[in-house]
Protein backbone atom coordinates (compact mmCIF):
# COMPACT_ATOMS: atom_id res chain seq x y z
CA UNK A 1 0.00 0.00 0.00
CA UNK A 2 1.56 3.53 -0.89
CA UNK A 3 1.65 5.73 1.70
CA UNK A 4 1.64 9.23 -0.31
CA UNK A 5 -2.05 10.89 -0.05
CA UNK A 6 -2.77 13.88 -2.82
CA UNK A 7 -3.68 17.53 -1.30
CA UNK A 8 -7.50 16.63 -2.62
CA UNK A 9 -7.19 12.83 -0.87
CA UNK A 10 -5.75 14.49 2.44
CA UNK A 11 -8.67 17.05 2.40
CA UNK A 12 -11.06 14.21 2.10
CA UNK A 13 -9.32 12.48 5.15
CA UNK A 14 -9.57 15.95 7.26
CA UNK A 15 -13.31 15.90 6.37
CA UNK A 16 -14.17 12.47 7.22
CA UNK A 17 -11.90 13.18 10.65
CA UNK A 18 -13.89 16.35 11.23
CA UNK A 19 -16.83 15.07 11.15
CA UNK A 20 -16.41 11.91 13.26
CA UNK A 21 -15.46 14.26 15.79
CA UNK A 22 -18.11 15.85 15.32
CA UNK A 23 -20.39 13.52 15.73
CA UNK A 24 -18.87 12.27 18.79
CA UNK A 25 -19.19 15.47 20.04
CA UNK A 26 -23.14 15.32 20.05
CA UNK A 27 -22.83 11.61 21.86
CA UNK A 28 -20.93 13.09 24.44
CA UNK A 29 -23.25 16.39 24.88
CA UNK A 30 -26.05 13.77 24.97
CA UNK A 31 -24.49 11.96 28.19
CA UNK A 32 -22.46 14.04 30.02
CA UNK A 33 -25.06 14.46 32.97
CA UNK A 34 -26.67 10.83 32.17
CA UNK A 35 -25.49 7.42 34.13
CA UNK A 36 -22.21 6.22 32.02
CA UNK A 37 -21.71 2.06 32.31
CA UNK A 38 -18.15 1.11 33.03
CA UNK A 39 -16.22 -1.60 31.81
CA UNK A 40 -13.42 -1.47 33.74
CA UNK A 41 -12.55 1.33 36.73
CA UNK A 42 -9.08 1.08 38.32
CA UNK A 43 -7.48 3.40 41.30
CA UNK A 44 -6.56 6.42 38.79
CA UNK A 45 -8.52 5.48 35.19
CA UNK A 46 -12.45 4.75 34.55
CA UNK A 47 -12.50 3.06 30.83
CA UNK A 48 -16.54 3.61 29.23
CA UNK A 49 -19.06 1.67 26.96
CA UNK A 50 -19.06 4.69 25.55
CA UNK A 51 -15.42 5.10 24.76
CA UNK A 52 -15.61 1.99 22.52
CA UNK A 53 -19.31 2.75 20.73
CA UNK A 54 -17.04 6.43 19.91
CA UNK A 55 -14.33 4.74 18.55
CA UNK A 56 -16.52 1.81 16.52
CA UNK A 57 -18.34 5.67 15.18
CA UNK A 58 -15.20 6.85 14.16
CA UNK A 59 -13.98 4.03 12.47
CA UNK A 60 -17.04 4.14 10.10
CA UNK A 61 -16.26 7.63 9.21
CA UNK A 62 -12.35 6.67 8.47
CA UNK A 63 -12.76 3.19 6.50
CA UNK A 64 -15.62 5.73 4.27
CA UNK A 65 -12.66 7.74 3.21
CA UNK A 66 -9.37 5.95 3.37
CA UNK A 67 -10.20 1.94 3.52
CA UNK A 68 -6.48 0.96 3.23
CA UNK A 69 -5.44 2.75 6.52
CA UNK A 70 -5.15 1.08 9.65
CA UNK A 71 -6.74 2.05 13.35
CA UNK A 72 -4.94 2.33 16.49
CA UNK A 73 -6.70 3.22 18.97
CA UNK A 74 -6.97 3.52 22.94
CA UNK A 75 -10.18 1.30 22.60
CA UNK A 76 -8.03 -1.25 20.65
CA UNK A 77 -7.18 -1.66 17.16
CA UNK A 78 -7.92 -2.70 13.51
CA UNK A 79 -5.53 -3.86 10.41
CA UNK A 80 -2.06 -4.00 10.51
CA UNK A 81 -0.44 -0.84 12.47
CA UNK A 82 2.55 -1.02 11.14
CA UNK A 83 1.17 -0.39 7.19
CA UNK A 84 1.75 2.63 5.40
CA UNK A 85 -0.71 4.88 6.78
CA UNK A 86 -2.89 4.43 10.51
CA UNK A 87 -5.25 6.15 12.50
CA UNK A 88 -4.64 7.27 15.59
CA UNK A 89 -7.58 7.39 17.93
CA UNK A 90 -8.50 8.56 21.55
CA UNK A 91 -12.55 8.65 21.23
CA UNK A 92 -12.76 10.35 24.45
CA UNK A 93 -9.58 11.90 26.30
CA UNK A 94 -10.22 13.15 29.22
CA UNK A 95 -12.71 10.08 30.14
CA UNK A 96 -12.58 10.51 34.11
CA UNK A 97 -13.56 14.07 33.50
CA UNK A 98 -16.63 12.96 31.28
CA UNK A 99 -17.52 9.76 33.53
CA UNK A 100 -17.79 12.34 36.32
CA UNK A 101 -19.86 15.21 34.49
CA UNK A 102 -17.39 17.15 33.94
CA UNK A 103 -17.39 19.29 30.62
CA UNK A 104 -13.55 18.96 29.83
CA UNK A 105 -12.87 16.01 27.40
CA UNK A 106 -12.38 16.01 23.75
CA UNK A 107 -11.74 13.54 20.98
CA UNK A 108 -8.53 13.63 19.40
CA UNK A 109 -8.00 12.01 15.85
CA UNK A 110 -4.58 11.57 14.68
CA UNK A 111 -3.47 10.47 10.36
CA UNK A 112 0.06 9.05 10.31
CA UNK A 113 1.96 7.90 7.59
CA UNK A 114 5.26 5.28 7.84
CA UNK A 115 8.28 7.93 6.69
CA UNK A 116 10.93 5.32 8.26
CA UNK A 117 13.04 5.73 11.17
CA UNK A 118 15.27 8.29 9.84
CA UNK A 119 12.43 10.50 8.55
CA UNK A 120 12.07 13.74 9.54
CA UNK A 121 9.76 14.52 12.33
CA UNK A 122 9.14 10.78 12.77
CA UNK A 123 8.54 9.03 16.07
CA UNK A 124 10.47 6.34 16.94
CA UNK A 125 9.04 3.85 15.13
CA UNK A 126 9.22 5.69 11.62
CA UNK A 127 5.22 7.37 11.73
CA UNK A 128 4.76 11.06 11.23
CA UNK A 129 1.36 12.80 11.96
CA UNK A 130 0.24 14.47 8.61
CA UNK A 131 -2.95 15.42 10.00
CA UNK A 132 -4.23 16.24 13.33
CA UNK A 133 -7.84 16.94 14.32
CA UNK A 134 -9.29 17.68 18.05
CA UNK A 135 -12.57 18.66 18.86
CA UNK A 136 -13.98 19.39 22.49
CA UNK A 137 -17.18 18.88 21.89
CA UNK A 138 -18.20 21.09 25.40
CA UNK A 139 -17.31 24.34 24.14
CA UNK A 140 -17.73 23.71 20.41
CA UNK A 141 -13.91 23.88 19.90
CA UNK A 142 -12.32 22.60 16.55
CA UNK A 143 -8.89 22.31 16.41
CA UNK A 144 -6.94 20.78 12.72
CA UNK A 145 -3.59 20.89 11.36
CA UNK A 146 -2.29 19.86 8.31
CA UNK A 147 1.72 18.98 8.30
CA UNK A 148 3.16 22.33 6.97
CA UNK A 149 0.07 24.41 7.21
CA UNK A 150 -0.99 26.67 10.04
CA UNK A 151 -2.77 25.33 13.04
CA UNK A 152 -6.60 26.34 13.32
CA UNK A 153 -9.28 26.80 15.59
CA UNK A 154 -12.85 27.26 14.04
CA UNK A 155 -11.07 27.78 10.91
CA UNK A 156 -9.16 30.74 12.25
CA UNK A 157 -5.12 30.34 12.28
CA UNK A 158 -3.98 30.34 15.95
CA UNK A 159 -0.02 30.29 17.79
CA UNK A 160 1.59 29.34 20.49
CA UNK A 161 2.59 32.47 23.43
CA UNK A 162 5.29 34.44 23.66
CA UNK A 163 5.54 34.03 27.02
CA UNK A 164 9.36 33.65 27.84
CA UNK A 165 9.41 34.21 31.60
CA UNK A 166 8.90 31.05 33.33
CA UNK A 167 7.61 33.21 36.24
CA UNK A 168 4.39 34.32 34.24
CA UNK A 169 4.09 31.21 32.27
CA UNK A 170 0.70 28.68 32.85
CA UNK A 171 2.51 25.01 33.06
CA UNK A 172 -0.19 21.91 32.65
CA UNK A 173 1.35 18.87 33.89
CA UNK A 174 -0.19 15.52 33.28
CA UNK A 175 0.66 12.37 36.21
CA UNK A 176 -0.89 9.40 33.82
CA UNK A 177 -2.03 6.39 35.65
CA UNK A 178 0.21 4.86 37.10
CA UNK A 179 1.83 4.95 40.87
CA UNK A 180 5.26 4.90 39.10
CA UNK A 181 4.25 8.43 37.15
CA UNK A 182 2.74 10.20 40.11
CA UNK A 183 5.66 9.27 42.31
CA UNK A 184 8.23 10.31 39.04
CA UNK A 185 6.36 13.53 38.59
CA UNK A 186 5.07 14.83 41.77
CA UNK A 187 9.09 15.73 43.26
CA UNK A 188 8.82 17.82 40.17
CA UNK A 189 5.53 19.81 40.74
CA UNK A 190 6.36 20.70 43.84
CA UNK A 191 9.41 22.57 42.77
CA UNK A 192 8.15 23.99 39.76
CA UNK A 193 5.09 25.08 41.44
CA UNK A 194 6.87 27.93 42.99
CA UNK A 195 9.05 29.13 39.37
CA UNK A 196 6.08 29.68 37.44
CA UNK A 197 2.74 31.88 38.07
CA UNK A 198 0.22 28.52 37.92
CA UNK A 199 0.30 24.64 37.48
CA UNK A 200 -3.31 23.63 35.78
CA UNK A 201 -4.02 20.06 35.98
CA UNK A 202 -7.13 19.84 33.31
CA UNK A 203 -7.60 16.15 32.62
CA UNK A 204 -7.35 15.98 28.65
CA UNK A 205 -3.72 15.75 27.43
CA UNK A 206 -5.52 16.19 24.09
CA UNK A 207 -6.67 19.88 25.03
CA UNK A 208 -3.87 20.38 27.29
CA UNK A 209 -2.09 20.07 23.93
CA UNK A 210 -4.37 22.61 21.78
CA UNK A 211 -4.43 24.48 24.48
CA UNK A 212 -0.54 25.21 24.47
CA UNK A 213 -1.10 25.73 20.56
CA UNK A 214 -3.52 28.61 21.16
CA UNK A 215 -1.14 30.44 23.39
CA UNK A 216 -3.41 29.86 26.87
CA UNK A 217 -1.15 27.24 28.31
CA UNK A 218 2.68 28.00 27.75
CA UNK A 219 3.76 24.87 28.29
CA UNK A 220 3.09 20.87 28.87
CA UNK A 221 4.66 18.26 29.99
CA UNK A 222 3.58 14.61 31.32
CA UNK A 223 5.47 11.22 31.52
CA UNK A 224 3.64 8.30 30.67
CA UNK A 225 1.48 9.54 28.37
CA UNK A 226 0.46 7.47 24.97
CA UNK A 227 0.29 8.05 21.53
CA UNK A 228 -2.96 8.52 21.01
CA UNK A 229 -3.48 11.20 23.60
CA UNK A 230 -0.70 13.03 21.29
CA UNK A 231 -0.69 12.15 18.39
CA UNK A 232 -3.14 15.11 16.69
CA UNK A 233 -2.35 17.56 19.69
CA UNK A 234 1.42 17.18 19.03
CA UNK A 235 0.89 18.02 15.09
CA UNK A 236 -1.64 21.28 16.23
CA UNK A 237 1.49 21.97 18.91
CA UNK A 238 3.62 22.26 16.10
CA UNK A 239 1.77 23.63 13.29
CA UNK A 240 0.94 27.03 15.68
CA UNK A 241 5.18 27.09 16.45
CA UNK A 242 5.20 25.13 19.12
CA UNK A 243 7.69 22.51 20.18
CA UNK A 244 6.71 18.95 20.98
CA UNK A 245 9.08 16.85 22.16
CA UNK A 246 8.63 13.35 23.08
CA UNK A 247 10.90 9.78 23.87
CA UNK A 248 9.45 6.70 23.59
CA UNK A 249 9.49 5.12 27.10
CA UNK A 250 8.30 1.65 26.12
CA UNK A 251 7.06 -0.31 22.81
CA UNK A 252 3.20 0.04 23.60
CA UNK A 253 3.21 4.05 22.63
CA UNK A 254 4.32 5.43 25.78
CA UNK A 255 6.12 8.55 26.18
CA UNK A 256 7.82 10.88 28.00
CA UNK A 257 6.71 14.46 26.55
CA UNK A 258 7.59 18.21 27.00
CA UNK A 259 5.74 20.56 24.83
CA UNK A 260 6.00 24.42 25.54
CA UNK A 261 6.54 27.56 23.06
CA UNK A 262 10.38 27.97 21.88
CA UNK A 263 10.92 30.01 24.33
CA UNK A 264 10.19 27.91 27.27
CA UNK A 265 11.54 24.57 25.46
CA UNK A 266 14.84 24.16 27.70
CA UNK A 267 12.98 25.59 31.06
CA UNK A 268 10.78 23.40 31.85
CA UNK A 269 11.68 19.26 32.22
CA UNK A 270 9.61 15.92 32.12
CA UNK A 271 10.77 13.71 34.82
CA UNK A 272 12.71 10.08 33.73
C1 LIG B 1 -5.87 10.57 29.82
C2 LIG B 1 -6.01 12.07 29.92
C3 LIG B 1 -5.23 12.63 31.09
C4 LIG B 1 -3.76 12.22 31.02
C5 LIG B 1 -3.63 10.72 30.89
C6 LIG B 1 -4.41 10.23 29.69
P1 LIG B 1 -7.90 9.25 28.63
O1 LIG B 1 -6.50 10.09 28.65
O2 LIG B 1 -5.56 12.69 28.75
O3 LIG B 1 -5.26 14.04 31.10
O4 LIG B 1 -3.11 12.68 32.17
O5 LIG B 1 -2.27 10.38 30.73
O6 LIG B 1 -4.26 8.84 29.58
O7 LIG B 1 -7.62 7.98 29.37
O8 LIG B 1 -8.90 10.08 29.33
O9 LIG B 1 -8.17 9.05 27.21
Amino acid sequence: MSNTLGRRELQFAKTAAVDAAREVGVVLRRHLHEHKRANLVTQHDIKLELDVRSQALIEKWLAAVLPEAAVLGEEGTKGDVSSALRWVVDPIDGTVNFAYGIPHAAISIALQKDVGKRGKAAYEDGYRTILGVVYDPFADEMWTAMAGQAARLNGKAVHVSNRRKLAEAIVSIGFAKSRESLEATLPYFLKLVHSVRKIRMMGSAALALTYVASGRFDAYIERGIRLWDIAAGGLIVECAGGTFWRQAVSADFTYRMVVSNPWLRRKVHVPV
